[in-house]
């Protein structure tokens, strides 16, 4: 029996879905379990281009199962548009994905609120993705919202679909609200065979002895509650999410991969203290193709940051690192490390809590060499430049940490496994 967690361990897009892709091999489920469509990313397997937003990348392996957990939000017509284009790629799904009946929906109202809350807040903003996940995880909370098992029971649908738009204080005509039942009630259909009570499903399994692979969306610093809140998702990233987010007993969460990028990035507002906004910042964007995968806007670049990264490794109790990206920094002479914060003459103890010590941390940094060699084709860590090694090994060291996995590229082969 064993399971193992993939979190991402910044504020997302530190190139989970390669790892998980990586490690999905051995996994006989993999599981999402939290956040919905604001993840997104693209997988290349054999020269065909994958995109995925809620349907959990395991699905590549025919042998493998998915589940999309409790702890989710799901947009029932996306999703159905994302399965519909993975089906004309010739991905099986019956008998292969599962989806927690409990899982959030999200709807079209929710979309609207998110856009004119953005709206609202102004120069406050979140700079969320806009596919209404605070909002349809605000409703789950204030126990007013929808979920899928719903789908399955007409008159209750409507009823709670129109006490909805009340609670939002919306009036809708009763055209649009037939319009929108008829629509969720075709979507229906095409989950329907998918729908389940998960969390047995999961438990069932791991004590059948599969291995199981929990796969988290955005990334630690984005956490509801232990993120750069109020600038966070909606949903728990931490590897607590793990079990929420699926019914997992904790104490059967095994082990945990922290994935960090070799640099820093984040998408949306608020502070971002080892931020760049040079030259390295534009060439490591350029080179990194730092744009967000769902809305394509221009991640912010920084230094990695160790301070960030010990926290996050701490509150995860992650055992093991991956490294992605590394070959995205070949060619930059100096490379910098945050190893601590300062606030005026006062060092921090870590990472603060609150945003506005955030937003006024001064990073202190430790300068390490770059190298200049192409890193894309080395399958070995002792093939890789000196320097290189020392940036590793600096990262493990402060983060108190092994490096287990390096990513030096897209493909599924360049990846270094750390013996
Ligand atoms: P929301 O999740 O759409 O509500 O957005 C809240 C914050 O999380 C914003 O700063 C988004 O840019 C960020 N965010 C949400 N999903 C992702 C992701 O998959 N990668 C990186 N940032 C994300």
């Amino acid at each position: 029996m064993s399971s193992l967690t993939v979190l991402g361990c910044m504020w997302g897009d530190e190139a989970k879905a390669k790892i998980v892709d990586f490690l999905g091999a051995s996994a006989d489920v993999v599981v999402r379990f939290q956040g919905g469509a604001n993840a997104g990313h693209t997988i290349v397997a054999d020269g065909v281009k994958y995109v995925f937003h809620t349907v959990p990348s395991g699905i590549l392996y025919p042998g493998s199962k998915c589940v999309i957990g409790s702890g989710t939000v799901v947009d029932p017509f996306g999703l159905q548009e994302e399965m519909q284009a993975l089906m004309q790629k010739g991905i099986e799904f019956t008998g292969r994905l599962f989806i927690d009946e409990r899982a959030g929906l999200v709807l079209p109202l929710h979309k609207a609120l998110d856009s004119s809350t953005e709206e609202t807040l102004g120069k406050a903003k979140i700079g969320t993705t806009g596919k209404g996940i605070g909002p349809a995880y605000s409703d789950q909370t204030a126990r007013c919202g929808l979920r899928l098992g719903d789908l399955k029971h007409p008159g209750w649908l409507k009823e709670r679909l129109a006490s909805l738009y009340r609670y939002h204080g919306q009036e809708i005509s009763t055209r649009r609200l037939n319009a929108e039942l008829k629509a969720l009630a075709e979507v229906g259909e095409f989950l329907k065979p998918f729908a389940d009570q998960a969390d047995a499903l999961v438990r069932e399994w791991y004590l059948a002895g599969q291995s199981i692979l929990f796969e988290g969306a955005q990334g630690t610093l984005l956490d509801l509650t232990y993120g750069s809140y109020p600038f966070v998702t909606s949903s728990h990233t931490i590897s607590g999410g793990a079990s929420t987010g699926t019914g997992f007993p904790p104490r059967w969460l095994d082990r945990s991969i922290g994935v960090y990028k070799a640099y820093a990035t984040r998408v949306g507002e608020g502070p971002f203290p080892t931020e760049l906004f040079d030259a390295t910042a534009e060439r490591i964007r350029k080179t990194g193709n730092e744009y967000g995968a769902t809305t394509g806007r221009p991640r912010r670049i920084g230094w990695f940051d160790a301070v960030a990264g010990k926290y996050t490794a701490a509150l995860n109790g992650i055992d093991s690192l991956a490294v992605t990206l590394l070959d995205v920094l070949s060619g930059i002479p100096e490379l910098k490390i945050c190893t601590g914060y300062w606030l005026g003459n006062r060092k921090l103890a870590g990472w603060p809590s609150h945003p506005l010590e955030l937003a006024e941390a001064q990073p202190e940094y430790l300068a390490l060499k770059g190298w200049d060699a192409d890193l894309g084709k080395l399958r070995s860590l002792s093939r890789l430049p000196k320097n290189a090694r020392e940036y590793l090994e600096a990262i493990q060291d402060l983060l108190e940490v092994p490096v287990k996995l390096v990513s030096v590229g897209k493909d599924r082969t360049q990846t270094i496994v750390v013996k």
